[in-house]
């Protein structure tokens, strides 16, 4: 799987993205380590609090159809309506998230355009990371 169909994939996620509050669009495509594509787009809530981000979809998605081995995930956003204008990086929660289940060489994919793709590992984006066995020292 190259990244510039990975970014695609993501880009098409972002379609679905329900952001009546916001109106920030993100779309995230995870691929599995056997190559399978989970989507996931930020699905918003008039209370706010329960708003939950792209990436967190498709991890969710994901690991609810019992996937647990992952390789890497495409990330998309900006303002609706027009393709996004910057990358768009993760927030915290979403990098925990990626923590959980991905190890430090897991590829996060950020891209502007199916042509301006950054590329990082997560322990790039989330150094000095607590996991697990943090809670065993
Ligand atoms: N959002 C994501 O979906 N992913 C991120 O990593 C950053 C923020 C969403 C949440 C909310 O619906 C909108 O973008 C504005 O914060």
């Amino acid at each position: 799987m190259d990244n510039k169909t990975l970014v695609k994939e993501a880009l098409e996620a972002r379609e679905m993205a329900y952001i009546p509050y916001s109106g920030f669009a993100v779309g995230a495509a995870l691929l599995t380590k056997d190559g399978k594509i989970y989507r996931g787009c930020n699905i918003e809530n008039a209370a706010f609090g329960p708003t939950n981000c792209a990436e967190r979809t498709a991890f969710f998605k994901a690991v609810s159809e019992g996937e647990r081995e992952f390789a890497a995930i495409a990330i998309v956003g900006g303002p609706k309506g027009k393709p996004p204008v910057d990358f768009c990086y993760p927030c915290g929660v979403c990098r925990q998230v990626m923590a959980e289940f991905c190890s430090d060489d897991f590829i996060v994919l950020i891209g502007k355009s199916e042509d301006e793709i950054r590329e990082h590992k997560l322990s790039d984006i989330l150094p000095f990371t607590f996991r697990e066995p943090d809670l065993h020292k």
